[in-house]
């Protein structure tokens, strides 16, 4: 919807687009074409992106939060028994992946110790969990070790 269907030149106006995002997961777009007598660019066509996440992600997380029951099926039971790369695939991935938090190529670069403690602990004002059990999370040492040592050595 256009605030005005007349605009002198140097004018401005507004245009106001909804977006219903039931149903939707994930980036959308949504595209809108304003037509005007301007010689140049007659048409000019306006892209809106969003992301649209369900209901378990709206709102206020913290760290922490994704060992809690609802949301343990997909954040906690996946890695359930694996370690190293498999381990990795089912708990951080989700995350660690290219675009959104740090890769396992940048992450490499970073001392053991550094690693481990991140794991281990999570990283303070950020969506990073601790994830040792006595964090509250689901990993004991050594399978926190085996992600450290796929990190480290990818190959
Ligand atoms: C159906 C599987 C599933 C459930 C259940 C689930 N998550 Fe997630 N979660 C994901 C996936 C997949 C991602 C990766 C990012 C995305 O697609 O939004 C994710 C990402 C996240 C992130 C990172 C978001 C970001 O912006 O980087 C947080 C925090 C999170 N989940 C918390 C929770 C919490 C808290 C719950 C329970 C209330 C929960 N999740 C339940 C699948 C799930
Ligand atoms: C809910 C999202 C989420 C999940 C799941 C998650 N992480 Fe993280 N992690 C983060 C965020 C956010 C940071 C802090 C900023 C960054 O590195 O992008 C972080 C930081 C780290 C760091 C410190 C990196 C650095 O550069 O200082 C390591 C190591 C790490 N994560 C490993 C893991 C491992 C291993 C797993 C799986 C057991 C995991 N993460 C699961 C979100 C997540």
């Amino acid at each position: 919807m256009a605030s005005s269907s007349r605009l002198k030149p140097g004018e401005t106006g507004k245009v106001s687009l909804s977006v219903d995002p039931a149903g939707k997961k994930g980036p959308i777009s949504k595209t809108a074409q304003v037509v005007s007598n301007d010689p140049v660019r007659p048409v000019i066509t306006l892209t809106v992106t969003m992301n649209v996440k369900d209901d378990l992600h709206m709102g206020q997380l913290n760290a922490g939060q994704i060992f809690k029951e609802g949301c343990g099926s997909c954040h906690v039971e996946q890695g359930r028994g694996k370690k190293g790369f498999d381990l990795f695939r089912a708990d951080c991935f989700m995350c660690h992946n290219a675009g959104r938090s740090s890769s396992i190529t940048q992450m490499s670069r970073k001392p053991e110790r550094e690693l481990f403690k991140a794991i281990r602990d999570g990283v303070e004002n950020s969506m990073m969990p601790g994830w040792a059990l006595e964090k509250g999370g689901p990993l004991n040492d050594s399978e926190i070790e085996s992600l450290v040592r796929i990190i480290r050595d990818p190959n």
